[in-house]
């Protein structure tokens, strides 16, 4: 089966197409990610609004672009998939819509994903690995422990009471004045800081519980920074440094207790799983090797392409899912907020159904070019746009262009 995956939860605009096989392997065919770093760096952090916007603009030629590299058409798609949440709401809604204007245009099967799920189930497209297995999810929005039991089966074992891990990152990163993303940066410069300089807390060390907290040790690197300010260059690299080994070791004790809890509960795992932006960093993939090897399993991390934010994880979920039946992704709406644990529930006031909509739109008179495609995906999600905003006037026609303009290069 193939599987079309749209990604916009934050703030890259991603789409790829991967294939799943009958024996539940799978192959990327596309993958296309355009980060909005520029976008967002002005503001050290990421701008919902400027995201969701840069989102409309940039999708429909990033899936262009995805469909073109994976030499598929739209009439060969099985499903098309699109994470339906946790996220920036502007730019789900953009993804979401985009990808159920797409599959009712096609008439082909939409899968609304969870996006923490798609991170979850990455390693069994990168590696075909077996349930169950134990997640460390760190992110710039989440820090978790979860066991993957199958696909929609999920405990939390840990999480994240304040900051998120890459949250935490980006911030010590901006009160230091490095550049945004701030994880790199900070990993960059702890490289050549001295980790004993400053002795910053060690949060949650040795509670029963699996889970986090960053918040007291951000503000730890804030007192300090702002005790010796101002800052010479190495006092920055020591600043890292310090903060980094601080949130080593207190990940390695959050996941030996969280291998610990998965053990009692569900038996051995059969590997321990990194995923997130985070677990691009080195040192904290040593730290895990460390966790792994004492806990007698394998530590497996994608590659950092599929750590970060991607679409073919959003196809492959997809996929899992296209192969248990499991297409209600018509009733799924987009949401801020989403957990592992529970399926997503319609808004009330919000159906996604084609009656919904209205008629169908009319077909530009020149029959099927690519260009009267892209116009009647924008016109369905003209529709859905103004469904969201609650008007009960009729919907929008699409942008009445001529069939032979270009829609988008
Ligand atoms: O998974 P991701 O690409 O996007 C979501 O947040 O969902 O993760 C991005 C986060 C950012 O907070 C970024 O600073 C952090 O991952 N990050 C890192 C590193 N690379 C990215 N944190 C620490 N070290 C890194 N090398
Ligand atoms: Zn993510």
């Amino acid at each position: 089966m193939l599987v079309l995956g749209i990604e916009t939860t934050c703030d890259e605009t991603a789409a790829a197409v991967v294939e799943r096989q009958s024996d539940g392997t799978g192959r990327i065919l596309s993958n296309i990610v355009r980060s909005q770093t520029e976008e967002h760096a002005a503001f050290g952090g990421v701008v919902p609004e400027i995201a969701a916007r840069a989102h409309v603009d940039l999708l429909d030629g990033i899936v262009e672009r995805a469909m073109k590299e994976a030499g598929v058409g739209f009439a060969q798609l099985s499903a098309v998939a699109a994470a339906a949440g946790p996220g920036l709401i502007g730019g789900v809604i953009v993804g979401l819509t985009t990808a159920k204007a797409i599959a009712m245009v096609h008439n082909t099967p939409l899968i609304a994903v969870n996006h923490l799920e798609a991170h979850a189930l990455t390693p069994r497209l990168t590696c075909a690995l077996a349930f169950p297995y134990c997640l460390f999810l760190a992110s710039g929005g989440h820090t978790q422990i979860v066991a993957v039991i199958g696909v929609g089966k999920y405990v939390r074992l840990g999480t994240t009471v304040d900051d998120a891990m890459g949250e935490a990152f980006d911030k010590v990163a901006k009160m230091l004045a490095l550049p945004y993303p701030g994880g790199p940066e900070v990993e960059r410069a702890a490289s050549g800081g001295d980790a004993k300089r400053f002795a910053f807390p060690r949060p949650m060390l040795g509670r029963a519980d699996a889970n986090f907290s960053l918040s007291g040790l951000k503000t730890a690197v804030r007192n300090e920074a702002s005790r010796i300010t101002p800052l010479e260059p190495q006092d920055i690299r020591d600043l890292c440094a310090s903060f980094q080994a601080a949130v080593l070791d207190s990940t390695a004790d959050r996941l030996s207790v969280g291998l610990r809890l998965f053990h009692e509960q569900f038996g051995p795992p059969r590997a321990l799983v990194a995923a997130g932006g985070v677990a691009a960093n080195q040192a904290i993939r040593g730290a895990l090797q460390d966790v792994a090897a004492r806990a007698q399993t394998t530590l497996i991390i994608p590659p950092p392409a599929l750590c970060t934010d991607n679409g073919a994880m959003i196809a492959w979920a997809g996929a899992e899912r296209l192969a248990l039946g499991l297409t209600d992704g018509s009733i799924q709406t987009p949401r801020r907020r989403r957990d592992l644990r529970t399926p997503a529930l319609a808004f009330r006031g919000f159906s996604m159904d084609r009656e919904s909509c209205g008629k169908p739109l009319p077909l530009p008179a020149c029959g099927e070019t690519s260009d009267c495609e892209a116009i009647r995906v924008r016109g369905y999600r003209a529709r859905y746009f103004f469904n969201i905003r609650g008007s009960k006037s009729p919907s929008p026609q699409p942008s009445p262009r001529k069939c032979g303009a270009r829609e988008h290069s």
